[in-house]
């Protein structure tokens, strides 16, 4: 698939069978998925816009290119892709960051809106969209149609697993974004959870279960 790219690197790897581990605790399971997102964050912003300012090194002065971070908005879907921010600000800190609030219906498991705010001018930003689980892709492809709604343009999705499932989805319905993507996974269960999966990515994060 164009514009899909799955992670192969051995410390994103290492990580992900951390996060999976049931007997993972909250704190442990944040900080992975922190670590997780810097670490996919560091290829998917490898295009990010530079802008050369001028800089006087012992010798000499010279124009040298710096990231233009207030170009870059991180966008989580709550919850879940609030755990995936702070990694991302950690490499781009003068980074906005708006929010997306989706919850999947437990019987329909079809996504429902329930907050948007995003920082203006959102169609100058690169827009990268932050969520955990791409499971059936219900969440991601409705998080970036209303950027598109709202005038986002160059938008680019990232997650830690994805199922086959909803990577074709958002793929299918979005095929202009950049998706980027730590593992894929086996298969979606009856209830839409990702097989072997970690769980309920919000929940795991937030220890409400
Ligand atoms: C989870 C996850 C994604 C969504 C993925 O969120 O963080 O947003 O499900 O599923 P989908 O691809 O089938 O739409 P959830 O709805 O459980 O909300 P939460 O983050 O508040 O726990
Ligand atoms: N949301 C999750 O948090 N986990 C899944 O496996 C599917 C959707």
């Amino acid at each position: 698939m164009d514009n899909v790219i799955i992670m192969d690197h051995p410390l994103i790897q290492h990580k992900i069978s951390m996060l999976r581990d049931k007997n993972t605790g909250t704190n442990e399971f944040r900080t992975l998925v922190s670590e997780i997102a810097m670490l996919e964050g560091f290829e998917a912003l490898k295009d990010l816009p530079t802008e050369d300012v001028e800089i006087e090194t012992p010798i000499e002065t010279t124009m040298s290119p710096m990231i233009a971070g207030r170009k870059l908005a991180v966008v989580p879907i709550l919850r879940a892709g609030l755990g995936m921010v702070d990694g991302i600000l950690s490499l781009v800190p003068t980074a906005k960051v708006g929010h997306i609030g989706l919850y999947r219906d437990p019987e329909t498991h079809e996504p429902h809106e329930y907050y948007c705010k995003l920082p203006a001018p959102i169609e100058e930003r690169t827009i990268l969209v932050v969520d955990p689980m791409l499971a059936t892709g219900g969440s991601g492809s409705e998080a970036v149609d209303f950027i598109k709604q709202h005038g986002g343009v160059n938008i680019k999705f990232m997650c830690i697993i994805a199922a086959p499932e909803g990577l074709e989805r958002l793929h299918k319905d979005h095929p202009d974004i950049q998706i980027y993507v730590g593992h894929l996974d086996r298969e979606l269960n009856e209830n839409a959870y990702i097989c072997p999966g970690l769980g309920d990515a919000g929940d795991r994060i937030f220890g409400t279960k």
